[in-house]
């Protein structure tokens, strides 16, 4: 199953449009040095299971460091237009970090990613209740979702880039969804400084699924303030507004004219704050937006740049939607990395996936994945660079 849709072309003229200050190619390749990949020891789980650290590294000397605890993105070091490496990923220095209670740093969400209403959907007649984690609500796979699963893990270094392959089997009946579902996921990190990150999934009985990464970015440094100053173009002219509990009402409404319209890039914070009851009930973006698409295929979602450093980061994806959430939910009590505070709006996430809720809204791009269908999607973070300020 590829549930892939296109963008249009009035939307890729806006979009590029939105990325007019053109980035610049990747930054620092030293010719003739090569990537690498590594394993380290990263600590062992409550339950004594050993857990490693994968540096995958290119020739430009970026580096992502991702465990195969949830599949974490635990840091990612790339290049300002000075060619300064900092980390722009939040989270933290240890596995003990991860072990505890946190807003899902940098890991891959499953099997649902967002919330499902009231922990229950119908599939083929038969009601399905799953563990609520949210409210009455079921919020990115349930109380042991992906995020805290230990994955089987292989890593290579190939013609295309440094890779690293991880396998979960997540049992019929886990946190109450349907199906023995075998999950992989593959990190590819290449030297023209792009993350390609590969989902595939295959179950032995029909069920729903909507997988990504929760990475939370800021493109100055993590720890290094607020997100606000960062400009984001989002390639959307729809949006899914929500109720009190975050759940979408089954709108698509236009972005145009409202805090909303990211078809030109706009600082994160140039409307957060504006009279606006979505805003309000999601205290900031945190809201799923439907990409512009007419065929199938890895499309640009969004591209944020900081002025500040000079990075840019570009989003391409074969999902319907991506859901911004610019880190409301954050508010200092969280020590990250360095024993820094997470502040609200410390980093921004760009969850590309299917709509949240969607079991519960037959009008949405069906999440459903039958027996024996092939699971595939794809997301793309690619590292600029465009002139600081
Ligand atoms: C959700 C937020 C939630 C955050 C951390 C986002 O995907 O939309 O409401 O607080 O994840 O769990």
């Amino acid at each position: 199953m590829h549930r892939t849709l296109s963008i249009t072309c009035l939307a890729a003229v806006i979009f590029c449009a939105a990325c007019a200050k053109r980035p610049s190619e990747p930054q620092g390749a030293s010719q003739g040095e090569k990537g690498s990949v590594t394993k380290q020891e990263f600590g062992k789980t409550a339950q004594g299971q050993p857990v490693d650290l994968y540096i995958l590294k290119n020739r430009n000397g970026v580096e992502a460091a991702i465990t195969n605890y949830g599949g974490i993105v635990v840091s990612l070091r790339t290049p300002d237009a000075k060619g300064q490496f900092a980390d722009v990923v939040l989270g933290f220095d240890n596995l003990q970090g991860y072990l505890g209670e946190h807003p899902y740093f940098g890991a891959i969400v499953g099997r649902y990613g967002n919330r499902i209403a009231k922990g229950k959907f119908s599939l083929n007649g038969k009601t399905y209740t799953l563990a609520k984690n949210n409210g009455e609500n079921s919020l990115h796979g349930g109380l042991k979702g992906f995020d805290k699963q230990v994955w089987s893990a292989t890593a290579e270094s190939k013609p295309e880039g440094q890779v690293l392959t991880l396998k979960y089997r997540s049992a019929d009946g886990e946190e109450g969804y349907p199906g023995n579902l075998d999950v992989t996921v593959v990190y590819t990190l290449t030297d023209d400084n792009d993350l390609k990150i590969d989902y595939a999934a295959t179950t032995d009985q029909d069920t729903v699924l909507n997988i990504t990464n929760h990475t939370y970015f800021n493109l100055t440094g993590q720890g290094k303030g607020d997100v606000l100053g960062q400009q984001i173009a989002i390639n959307s002219s729809r949006f899914t507004p929500v109720d009190a509990g975050l759940i979408p009402t089954g709108e698509l409404k236009p972005v145009a004219g409202t805090p909303f319209d990211f078809r030109n890039p706009k600082a994160i914070g140039k409307d957060i704050a504006a009279d606006d009851l979505q805003l309000k009930l999601g205290k900031g973006y945190d809201h799923n937006f439907v990409l512009d698409r007419k065929d199938e295929g890895l499309a640009p979602a969004a591209e944020v740049t900081d002025p500040v450093s000079g990075r840019v980061l570009q989003v391409w994806t074969t999902e319907p939607a991506t859901q911004f959430y610019t880190g409301n939910f954050l508010d200092g009590t969280i020590k990250g990395k360095g024993g820094v505070a997470y502040q609200q709006r410390f980093g921004f996430c760009l969850e590309t996936q299917h709509y949240p809720d969607s079991p519960n809204h037959p009008a949405f791009p069906t999440t459903t994945l039958k027996a024996g269908q092939q699971y595939k999607s794809t997301t793309v973070w690619k590292f600029r660079t465009a002139a600081a300020q």
